[in-house]
């Protein structure tokens, strides 16, 4: 286990599962042998949505260890909300909802609710398949963008957990990339810093920031948890083949959720104080969103994205298991299927039942897909995340 500095100290022996190659994956492109030392090809760009150009910052990393997805777990809000539900107090209907966007039904948190309580129940169930022991934790990531405390969830989880040696809890923020740009970083701490088990969480309540009068967003959007658990293992095994990740913040005008201003704040007074101080407690907007804007966006980058890490991994979209995609929108998921030559029997998609549950949509799917057995140890995943930043990125990773 490696504690707050990074350093390695041993840990009770947790699970160790038997490593069974899927076909078709070619190792050539990203590990090659130099000197005796084995290397993995690590990519990471950040550039302008239209300005693509994948060829910059690839910059080999000495790999020594690798990192396993080994665990996963669930889990949503009791109360589910239908179309015809919201067709009570939007102008919408069913029809126009499913056909637009796959959505049928989407579960909402209400009452006492928690969403730190959802994201610990995920993490519970990802420990207990991955047979790790919440105290051989190393590392709590919890992404989410609506987090119910302002300092970030993750140390609840960790209290949740019982986990006894205070491991390392913190928030990552960047919407429905979130769960994306978590596994990438939880194979970072793996690989370069010693950290043997880290619990790599998504979880989101957009329904607590929908503006639920406006037809055009209250549609698509629902509450989950979904966890993963990512564990260090020989280099041989590493189970995460490539990534890439961006944002452009020049794109967050077409989707935002911002602090409400109130212009009094800023008002000097004549002898230079501040009139508007001490200032009020500031709230959040409900999302604000130009849907075609943000289609649009989704068909153009995140094919793009997964045709970089699958170079990278020097596979092609026929050489991969499953292809699975943030679940925002089904004409999205097809559009970029077709494009990357993915037959539908091998994309997956859960978004009827859930909607768009931000950070928690591709743990949550993973988890449905692994224990109705549709994707199997050995298996290989291109997955996706994109929307609100706007951030974007893929990994290509193997499931056990
Ligand atoms: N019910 C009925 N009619 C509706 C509804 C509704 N819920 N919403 C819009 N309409 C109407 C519009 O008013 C418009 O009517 P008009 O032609 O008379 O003006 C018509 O339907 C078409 O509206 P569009 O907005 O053009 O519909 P579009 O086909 O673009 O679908 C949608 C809208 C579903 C929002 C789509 O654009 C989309 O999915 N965009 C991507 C959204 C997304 O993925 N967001 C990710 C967020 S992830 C994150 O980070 C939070």
């Amino acid at each position: 286990m490696a504690n707050a500095s990074g350093l390695y100290r041993p840990t009770l022996p947790t699970v160790r599962r038997k490593f069974t190659p899927s076909k078709g994956i070619h190792r050539t492109g990203f590990w090659f042998s130099e000197g005796g030392s084995k290397r993995v090809l690590c990519s990471s760009t950040v550039q302008g949505a239209d300005k693509l150009s994948p060829s910059e910052s690839r910059v080999p990393r000495l790999v020594s260890r690798g990192c396993k997805l080994v665990g996963c777990g669930s889990a949503v809000p009791g109360l589910q909300i239908s179309n015809d539900d919201l067709a009570k107090f939007v102008d919408t209907n069913d029809e126009w909802i499913s056909v637009r966007t796959g959505i049928r039904n989407r579960r909402v948190l209400s009452g006492k609710d928690s969403l730190t309580d959802l994201a610990a129940e995920a993490a519970k169930k990802a420990l207990e398949m991955a047979e790790v022991d919440p105290d051989d934790v190393d590392l709590v990531l919890m992404c989410t963008s609506t987090p119910e405390d302002l300092f970030g969830s993750a140390p609840q989880i960790q209290k949740a957990l019982g986990c006894k040696h205070n491991p390392l809890a913190y928030d990552i923020t960047a919407a429905c990339s979130g769960f994306v740009l978590g596994l990438v970083s939880a194979a970072c701490y793996i690989r370069g810093g010693g950290f043997k088990n880290v619990l790599v969480i998504g979880a989101d309540a957009l329904s607590r920031y929908v503006d639920w009068t406006d037809r055009g967003s209250c549609i698509l959007f629902g509450d989950a948890a979904g966890a993963v658990l990512v564990q260090a293992c020989d280099s041989e095994e590493d189970g995460l083949f490539s990534f890439d990740l961006h944002s452009d913040g020049e794109g967050q005008r077409h989707l935002r959720a911002t602090i409400t201003e109130n212009e009094a704040d800023h008002v000097l007074g004549t002898n230079g104080s501040a009139v508007g101080f001490p200032p009020k407690n500031p709230s959040y907007s409900c999302i604000q969103m130009n849907g075609k804007e943000v289609f649009r966006f989704a068909v153009r980058v995140v094919p793009q994205s997964i045709e970089y890490a699958l170079e990278k991994a020097g596979l092609t979209g026929s050489n991969i298991d499953w292809l699975l995609l943030h679940q925002a929108n089904q004409r999205i998921i097809d559009a970029v299927a077709t494009r990357l030559e993915v037959p539908s029997q091998r994309v997956i998609s859960n978004l009827a039942n859930y909607g768009n549950t931000s950070a928690a949509s591709i743990p949550l799917a993973l988890d449905e897909a692994v224990r109705s057995g549709k994707v199997k140890v050995g298996h290989t995943i291109a997955a996706a995340g994109f929307g609100a930043g706007l951030t974007w990125g893929s990994a290509i990773i193997r499931w056990g």
